[in-house]
């Protein structure tokens, strides 16, 4: 059933890749601003890996403040569009799966953006060890997503928890994975599987959780 709904998740990705940056950001230059703004707060250096990078928007920024940055999804149509978007130096896209991808690499920070809501909850401790794994010395996993208080924008699929039904512009339909951040819950999830973690409410016309968590 994970495995299921992770592939129908990730064909759903590929398939809205061309319509991701209208539909989920809308104004491009406004998101840019508050994207920059966000990851100038959270002031990632060194070494970072991107998790679920999508078309790069948040790449871009990352880019910008960090030494390195090796951005990851598992939709080689949004690493198209990344890679046409952010043509820097210090950029390297990957086209893996994060739940099998096999490195040797370690990073300072690990950054994710819109892609924790999207970890089935049967995955979701293994998905914080993997993390634990690819994180250096001292590193730490930075992320934003989107809190529970706008949960009704989704239509669950009624008896399959934290399954959404989403709808492309052609019509077709895809279930995907979509659990809300709830703060509290988070937080102990996280305590409980031995991170320390902050997490803080972007002010921001946008309603985002911003998270920092490092293993104890
Ligand atoms: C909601 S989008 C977020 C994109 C980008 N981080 C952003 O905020 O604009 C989720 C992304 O997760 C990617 N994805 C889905 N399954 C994945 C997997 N197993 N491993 C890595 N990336 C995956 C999708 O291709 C998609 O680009």
């Amino acid at each position: 059933m994970t495995d299921d709904v992770l592939a129908s998740q990730l064909d759903y990705y590929r398939r809205r890749a061309a319509e991701y940056d209208a539909t989920a950001y809308g104004d491009l230059e406004a998101a840019r601003a508050r994207i920059e703004r966000i990851v100038g707060d959270f002031a990632p250096s060194g070494a970072v890996l991107e998790v679920a990078c999508g078309t790069g928007m948040w790449t871009q920024a990352l880019a910008g403040a960090a030494e390195t940055v090796t951005a990851l999804d598992a939709a080689p149509e949004t690493i198209a569009i990344a890679r046409e978007r952010v043509r820097a130096d210090n950029v390297t896209f990957e086209v893996a799966d994060v739940f099998s991808w096999a490195t040797t690499a370690r990073f300072d920070v690990i950054f994710f953006s819109a892609w924790l809501s999207h970890v089935p909850a049967e995955r979701f401790g293994e998905f914080w060890r993997i993390l634990r794994g690819l994180l250096a010395e001292g590193g730490r996993a930075l992320f934003v997503d989107e809190p529970a208080e706008i949960r009704d924008k989704e239509t669950y699929v009624p008896g399959a928890d934290g399954i959404v039904e989403r709808r492309l512009n052609d019509g077709s339909t895809y279930r995907i994975v979509k659990n809300f951040i709830d703060p509290e819950r988070l937080e102990q999830q996280l305590r409980d599987l031995g991170w320390t973690v902050r997490l803080r409410r972007d002010p921001a016309e946008w309603v985002w959780i911003c998270g920092d968590a490092m293993p104890r």
